[in-house]
């Protein structure tokens, strides 16, 4: 695992998202309230991007199914509307650096 670089701060203001592929991994940054937060960007119900969902508050719902993950830990906060059980997402560190956003890979 290494610190790969994502973006920079000026890139996501607080309250936004951004979904980047980065060594192969599909990754969804959110910034709320200044603190940056990533996950993994396909939910692992039936593989929608949670980039094309909506956030709330630190849930990101997924559009699909309306299942929601915690961006801080990428736990299931919400399964879908089938009620099917699900698992957590991935979760990523975060780091910033002179004003650039790493994520640990
Ligand atoms: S694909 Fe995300 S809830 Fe179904």
């Amino acid at each position: 695992m290494d610190w790969k670089f994502f973006a920079s701060v000026d890139e996501i203001g607080e309250g936004e998202e951004l979904a980047k592929d980065i060594e192969g991994e599909a990754i969804l940054l959110v910034n709320v309230g200044g603190d940056y937060y990533a996950i993994s960007n396909i939910c692992s119900h039936m593989q929608c991007k949670l980039s094309k969902g909506s956030l709330e508050g630190f849930n990101a719902v997924c559009p699909c199914h309306n299942a929601a993950f915690n961006i801080r830990d990428g736990s299931v906060v919400r399964p879908p509307a089938s009620g099917t059980p699900i698992a957590a997402v991935e979760s990523y560190e975060v780091k910033v650096e002179d004003g650039k956003i790493f994520v640990k890979i």
